[in-house]
């Protein structure tokens, strides 16, 4: 019999150590890396280009049908394509890093994803993988709450800003996590906890991958 397809949600706030943690997971159990974050990223820049901003509820319900996704791979990740186009490095740069939050505390774009996030079990199937990781606020609570694993990922904010800026990157960690918190608190429910602070990115993956080996084998 084959092994049963497994799915790993992580949820946490912005530099708490969840994408990183993701791609090692995804390489050692032969899963499909899903960085959510990256949607909503996309949507943002692709809103933008559109000169349609976040305030304007209207606007945004009338462009969502006409935000044609699809996916792609790159390496194990799961890209998100708008119109067949991927996503560009400016889904990291500042300006998205401003908007993110807006844009995803519309319920609309929330729904729109929905489906979208949970189709990826599909892809990750058809490419042969054992089962997916997924990474976000919702995933453990709204997406994926019946998911094999649910963690829930968190670090000091004085770390989280620390590693940001050894990454070079400006980030307005501390605004966003306010916009996002709601939906972070309904995640940490039942989740398994890792505070990421004072451990190397080692010691939190092999944690989480001893709990996960516990659990199949
Ligand atoms: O993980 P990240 O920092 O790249 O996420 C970008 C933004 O998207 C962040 O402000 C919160 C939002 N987000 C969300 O609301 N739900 C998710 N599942 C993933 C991200």
């Amino acid at each position: 019999m084959s092994a049963p397809f497994i799915i790993i949600a992580i949820d946490g706030g912005a530099a708490s150590g969840k994408s990183s943690s993701s791609r090692i997971l995804a390489e050692r159990f032969n899963l499909l890396h899903v960085d959510t974050g990256s949607f909503y990223r996309h949507i943002t820049s692709e809103l933008l280009r559109r000169n349609i901003p976040h305030t304007d509820l209207a606007a945004i319900k009338a462009e969502l049908p006409k935000l044609d996704f699809s996916t792609r791979l790159n390496g194990r990740s799961a890209q998100m394509l708008i119109a067949l186009q991927p996503a560009g490095d400016e889904i990291r740069d500042q300006r998205v890093n401003e908007h993110v939050a807006h844009y995803a505390a519309v319920p609309e774009v929330r729904e729109k994803l929905i489906g979208y996030q949970r189709d990826q079990v599909n892809v990750a199937k058809q490419h042969g993988f054992r089962g997916l990781v997924m990474e976000g606020r919702d995933i453990g609570s709204k997406i994926f709450p019946a998911a094999d694993f649910r963690f829930f990922m968190f670090a000091d904010p004085v770390e989280r800003a620390k590693r940001r800026a050894a990454e070079g990157r400006q980030d307005a960690i501390g605004q966003r996590d306010t916009i996002d918190r709601h939906r972070l608190d309904a995640s940490a429910q039942g989740a398994i906890a890792v505070d990421s602070t004072y451990l190397t990115l080692e010691q939190v993956v092999d944690q989480m991958a001893s709990l996960i080996r516990a659990k199949l084998e």
